[in-house]
């Protein structure tokens, strides 16, 4: 996974993460007392939420650091640490949920995981997840492409944002029928003063490894923030220009 968490800020101050998996979850229509794995958990606040609808809930991550608060605040749910691209395990579910997790993955990794899924699954089990889609921050990637390239630095990108098209290939080539699948804008609060920066912080680490002097970081970073605020920043609070790709598949 592309990502080094700062797990105690990100629960802190990023919690519209987790507050908009709800919905995504109401996409499982299964009876109480099935087993759903969550996929990506990290802190753990939305598997409590699945546990909470009645499902015996497992849930795994990659982050220890993530893993540490989900077995603090949620003691007797099951959390296992692997890596999403090459899991198994010993029982099936009747449900794989995840959300905004799968654009952490690189593009050539997603059809191992999506086949780890398809293995997990028993026969008709459901497939329901959210991530960011085509088009996702495409402001904030393009504000930061623009600083870099001021300052003599080529930024890559490292997240994957697929069309529905896309990915709905990848699922069928990987054994799924693809039942509903949206793709929408949802432009979200920052929360605080600072909530465009406190994002690039949180969540843009990897493309500033090229970046060798800390002062050409920082000068990338505010030269962003003001460049993006005529955009962003509306009636005293930053918003991230968010596009969901929610979908719905089944185990063939
Ligand atoms: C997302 O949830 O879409 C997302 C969050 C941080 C970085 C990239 C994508």
């Amino acid at each position: 996974m592309n990502i080094e968490w700062n797990a105690e800020k990100y629960t802190e101050d990023f919690s519209f993460v987790h507050q908009y998996g709800n919905d995504v979850a109401d996409l499982i229509d299964l009876k109480t007392g099935s087993t759903v794995l969550d996929l990506g958990c990290g802190n753990g606040a939305l598997t409590e939420q699945l546990k909470n609808k009645g499902f015996h809930v497992i849930g795994i991550d990659s982050s220890e650091e993530l893993l540490n608060i989900a077995r603090r605040n949620y003691s007797d749910t099951d959390f296992i640490k692997a890596d999403a691209t090459s899991f198994s395990l010993d029982e099936s579910v009747d449900a794989v949920f995840s959300n905004a997790v799968f654009h952490w993955i690189d593009s050539d990794k997603q059809s191992s995981m999506l086949h780890c899924v398809y293995n997990v699954l028993r026969d008709n089990g459901q497939f329901v997840f959210e991530f960011g889609g085509q088009g996702n921050n495409a402001l904030i990637h393009k504000g930061l492409e623009k600083a870099f390239l001021s300052y003599g630095y080529s930024y890559k990108m490292p997240f994957y944002f697929p069309s529905i098209g896309e990915y709905a290939s990848l699922l069928e080539n990987a054994g799924f029928k693809v039942r509903y699948a949206v793709l929408f804008d949802r432009p979200t609060v920052l929360k605080g003063e600072h909530g465009l920066r406190d994002w690039i912080d949180m969540f843009v680490k990897i493309p500033f490894r090229v970046v060798a002097n800390p002062e050409d970081i920082e000068n990338i970073k505010s030269m962003a923030v003001n460049e993006l605020k005529p955009v962003l920043y509306k009636n005293g609070k930053w918003y991230a220009d968010y596009v969901r790709i929610r979908m719905k598949a089944y185990k063939a």
